[in-house]
């Protein structure tokens, strides 16, 4: 092994290597070799000897379960994504698209904290003049907040030790650099190690850390979701830059329910928490025409009403399938069921299917609206007006129940819709105050029920 401050190990298998080689020498893995520090401990002859007694094992019923203690933001959207807010030693990746808002958000929960907490905002991407000339755009307090525009990891690790901050964001992990490692900040050996040294003075210093990170084009958080594992809690910003909504969405929580969504709206005073939005992602004048179904999703504990909108229009060449904010996949998927099951041809046409809004939907209960809105577009016949479809389609053609399906039914209703298809599992016990509900068990039966009602 090296006698120098770094070696090169594989991500796959573990394997060591003195240089940097393109194929690791023990699996043959190709590049997977990532600089990483030598850890002098077990460099080092009999390093269990000195250990013996310095840690303790603990039956768990002695070990106290006392709840988190919780920092608010007082930006009760980011609070509900959070699971109730921010927590004492816990670190917090916050990811998504450049420019969507990571940095307005988090100074804007920043100064919001700085009232009552000592506050740290590290920023390695804008200065303090930039930093500043936001504050006074989105009219903030700034007297307590605490600015240091650094780099350098060993640095910032210097002064948050003798800051002693209760909170701090560093925006972001990929302009860090840490000084033993050779590589280029940005790259997975340097955000890994960043990342990790931050997390370990979180959690001795009691610091509520929460780290930018951004997402590279292929939508991953940059180096392979190293960050993931180190972290607490990883939140995503979704949302189309050209919208003015924006959602943050919990995907890992080790303090809180996943799948919770924050919503915000950017306005040119900064993001505002959006506190009612079923029904923000419907379009008020797009009423009647084809290819088009309202679908009610249900995101953590409150349901959203979404447009999905499908064209399908004759293939110039190898016909295309495209989704924004849907799975690829199952797209194909469900055509191969429709045509299976419903007789419904497109191997001959292109099928472009878009969730409006910038929403990503994720859940299995898309599934028939995508499938009525590809057939009413194929058809070139709107659906009804006021109904609204949720459900699973399975690859026998049946029609599956979704979770929550009063919630959604109810939701919908106060909306003012008027009608829903929806699975037979989900058929209301007690009829819901003006809402025809039509229980499907195949998708065959959708489409007829559909046929019958216009
Ligand atoms: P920013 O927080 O800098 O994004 P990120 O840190 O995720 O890269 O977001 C900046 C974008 O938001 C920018 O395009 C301008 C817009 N914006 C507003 O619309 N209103 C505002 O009050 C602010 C501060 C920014
Ligand atoms: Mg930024």
């Amino acid at each position: 092994m090296a006698k120098g401050k770094t070696f090169y190990s594989c991500s796959e298998c573990g394997g060591a290597s003195n240089r940097w080689q393109g194929r690791c020498p023990a699996c043959g893995a190709w590049n997977t070799l990532v600089e990483t520090p030598v850890d002098t401990v077990s460099q080092s002859g009999n390093r269990f000897a000195a250990l013996v007694g310095t840690t303790r094992v603990q039956p768990l019923s002695e070990i106290e379960a006392k709840e988190e203690d919780r920092l608010p933001t007082r930006i009760a959207e980011f609070d509900r994504a959070l699971g109730g807010g921010l927590v004492t030693g816990g670190v917090v990746l916050l990811g998504g698209d450049p420019g969507i808002g990571k940095s307005t958000l988090l100074l804007q929960a920043l100064t919001a904290l700085s009232g009552d907490h000592r506050v740290l905002y590290v920023s390695g991407e804008e200065s303090g003049r930039q930093i500043a000339l936001r504050a006074r755009r989105l009219s903030l307090e700034t007297e307590n907040l605490r600015l240091l525009a650094e780099i350098n990891l060993e640095k910032i690790l210097a002064v948050l030790q003798t800051e002693k901050p209760r909170v701090a964001v560093i925006d972001s992990i990929q302009t860090l650099w840490s000084g033993p490692l050779n590589s280029a900040p940005g790259s997975v050996a340097q955000v890994r190690e960043c990342a990790s040294q931050l997390t370990r003075i979180a959690k001795q210093t009691g610091i509520a850390l929460l780290l930018v990170g951004h997402v590279t084009k292929e939508g991953a958080l940059a180096g392979p979701r190293v960050l993931e594992h180190i972290v607490d809690t990883v939140l995503y910003f979704e949302g189309d830059t050209h919208s003015s909504f924006r959602l943050i969405r919990a995907v890992k929580n080790r303090y809180g329910a996943v799948n919770e969504i924050g919503v915000f709206a950017m306005t040119d005073k900064g993001l505002k928490p959006v506190n009612n939005p079923s029904a923000m992602f419907l379009s008020p004048d797009a009423r009647g025409v084809p290819g088009l179904c309202v679908l009610v999703t249900q995101e953590g504990t409150r349901p959203l009403l979404v447009e999905i909108q499908a064209l399908v229009d004759r293939a110039q060449a190898a016909p295309r399938r495209l989704t924004v904010g849907l799975d690829a996949q199952r797209l194909a998927m469900l055509l191969a069921v429709a045509h299976r099951h419903a007789g419904i041809q497109c191997f001959d046409q292109d099928v472009f299917v878009n969730a409006v809004g910038g929403v990503r939907i994720g859940e299995p209960a898309a599934d028939l609206p995508v499938m009525l809105a590809i057939v009413s577009s194929l058809m070139n016949r709107p659906l009804p007006e006021k109904l609204v479809v949720f459900g699973e389609v399975g690859l026998t053609g049946e029609i599956r129940p979704a979770p929550r399906g009063q919630e959604r039914l109810k939701e919908a209703a106060k909306l003012g819709f008027t009608r829903a298809l929806i699975p037979y599992a989900n058929r209301p016990k007690t009829a819901i105050a003006g809402m025809e509900t039509i229980a499907v068990k195949r998708i065959d039966d959708a489409l007829r029920c559909l046929r019958d009602m216009e």
